[in-house]
């Protein structure tokens, strides 16, 4: 792994081994058998393009619990608004020796593009690329359903909401179509549903209490009204009445159901707020475990920008 962009493309392997590292990350730093040093000598570049709390406080903390020096950049603080293009930007950090980027923009492709420009010992990770990839998100995402409920071979997998705006559906999409459920079926108003060329073996549901029954993990997402004009967003009391997660349509799932949203919620839309903050919720596990997928993101890139190095 030199850059990790999209989950296309991942092995099954690949993804259980940055699995089974997150895993043994998922404790607190003080329980870790020594100080880990995997990133002592790196520099790691937040560049966040688009808001972010979990994401960046995530990777901030995961490069920061692993040795490495970090530093934050927000779009509205740095020269690009006065006109500087992003290869400019991710040049000036190369010059100061960040080696891994880590990226959040709105523009389709700007990751793979920019990771093509910079010096063959920097990495670029993909922290959230308009609505096509998040690549760390499906990684904890799928980390999360494994610890409440174990092979994935098993499951069946609900993700409900505004899909085709989503950078997460599709990246759980590549997660769990690499590591084998069951059945994975998406769930979107007929007008927040992707095209069909899109999420091929998944079964698709224009009704939520039809989609809902029988599954083991509900995935609510966020209205993404940041990528919608505004005659197309839905109105919330009616979305929320027809499409949200609320306890009368969770009780349609399996016994047992984990309920699970990427955040930002937005509470009584897509999801009831008594579920979100339910039992059967892993909510806040998700967010934990997004530290410790980025710590085993960063620890197996970095060993990786060490060989390139050596070997320069
Ligand atoms: N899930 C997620 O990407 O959250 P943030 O936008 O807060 O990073």
């Amino acid at each position: 792994l030199r850059h990790l962009i999209t989950l296309e493309g991942l092995s099954r392997d690949e993804m259980i081994a940055l699995l089974d590292l997150a895993q043994f990350y998922v404790r607190s730093p003080g329980d870790l058998p020594a100080r880990d040093q995997s990133l002592a000598g790196h520099t790691v570049a937040n560049l966040f393009f688009e808001p972010s709390t979990r994401t960046r406080v995530s990777f901030e903390l995961a490069a920061q619990r692993l040795g490495a020096d970090v530093v934050n950049l927000d779009m509205q603080s740095s020269s690009r608004v006065k006109g500087e293009t992003v290869l400019d930007t991710i040049y000036t950090l190369q010059a100061m020796l960040a080696d891994v980027l880590v990226m959040r923009d709105a523009e389709p492709g700007l990751p793979a593009y920019v990771a093509r420009y910079v010096a063959p010992h920097v990495c670029i990770l993909n922290a959230g690329e308009a609505h096509l990839s998040h690549p760390t998100q499906g990684l904890l995402d799928a980390l999360t359903v494994r610890q409440a409920k174990g092979d994935f071979s098993k499951l069946k997998i609900l993700i409900a909401g505004d899909i085709s705006h989503s950078r997460v559906a599709r990246s759980a999409w590549q997660a769990f179509s690499t590591l084998g459920v069951e059945e994975l079926r998406i769930a979107a108003p007929e007008d927040l549903m992707p095209g069909a060329n899109e999420f091929a073996g998944a079964t698709r549901f224009t009704n939520i209490d039809q989609a809902i029954a029988d599954v083991d993990v509900v995935m609510a997402l966020r209205i993404q009204r940041e990528r919608m004009s505004g005659a197309q967003i839905p109105d919330e009391v009616s979305y929320h009445r027809s499409f949200g997660i609320t306890a009368d349509r969770l009780a349609k799932a399996r016994p047992g159901a984990i309920v699970m949203h990427p955040g930002p919620m937005n509470r009584d839309v897509e999801i009831a707020s008594n579920v979100a903050d339910g039992p059967q919720s892993v909510i806040q596990q998700q967010v934990t475990n997004g530290v410790a997928v980025r710590m085993a993101v960063l620890a197996t890139i970095a060993r990786n920008v060490q060989a390139r190095r050596h070997f320069q």
